[in-house]
């Protein structure tokens, strides 16, 4: 079975999808991260942000895989390296959308997030895993939440992440990647005809995740 979970920034989508994935005992793919792992080899490379070809050319070179493990958080595996941490630096956010807006990435990397897909069992958090990744998924949803919700979410979790960074900087950086990832014209954001929508701004994360469960546990 494959649960398919789409959003904006900061809505909360990787916290639910996680704590599914656990109940269920399903494999967790974090999509985002795929696309975060191959800014970092961008930057690393001191490959410019706007040299389409050489960005595409690195996406066909490396090799990204994510490891479930059952008792930590989902490991991303970069050419081999462990960079789970690193692709949640603040320079990989500034610049992650402006890679994954680019075609060819996206082909490259919704080529495996397919293949992952096929390990088993499986959650998917992204912004077009209901519309393209897999439009034939036996559950869907969209989860947002209002700006100012999605502003706080991010700033304690950065926080929690011991990242020195202000509000008002996150409340940008959130409305400047929800701006490019909604508006390219490569699989934008947007909601799937059959995702049921989740406004999650008062919703505490046991309530989503238990409206969530209820919703894929009916209908079979
Ligand atoms: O979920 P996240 O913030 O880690 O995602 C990082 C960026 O990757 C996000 O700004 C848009 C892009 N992304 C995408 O275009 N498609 C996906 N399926 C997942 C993420």
């Amino acid at each position: 079975m494959i649960i398919a979970i789409d959003g904006p920034a900061g809505a909360g989508k990787s916290t639910v999808a996680k704590i599914l994935a656990q109940r269920l005992s399903f494999l967790y793919i974090d999509t985002g991260s795929m696309y975060r792992a191959l800014t970092l080899k961008v930057l690393e490379n001191n490959i410019p942000i706007n040299d389409e070809s050489q960005i595409v050319q690195l996406a066909h070179k490396v090799k990204i895989d994510l490891r479930n493990n059952p008792d930590g958080p989902l490991a991303v595996i970069l050419d081999g390296e462990d960079v789970s941490l690193a692709i949640r630096a603040p320079r990989i956010t500034k610049f992650v959308s402006d890679v994954a807006k680019i075609k060819e990435v996206r082909q490259v990397l919704v080529k495996l997030q397919r293949e992952l897909g096929q390990r088993g069992d499986c959650v998917l958090d992204g912004r077009d895993i209901g519309t393209v990744v897999f439009p034939q998924a036996q559950k869907k949803f969209f989860i947002d939440a209002s700006a100012n919700t999605r502003t706080q979410r991010r700033f304690k979790e950065l926080k929690g992440l011991g990242q020195e960074i202000a509000q008002d900087d996150v409340a940008l950086d959130l409305a400047n990647r929800d701006k490019i990832d909604s508006t390219r014209e490569a699989s934008p954001l947007r909601q799937a005809e059959d995702a049921i929508y989740i406004d999650t701004t008062d919703l505490s994360i046991s309530e989503v995740v238990d409206c969530m469960l209820e919703r894929i546990l009916k209908n079979g």
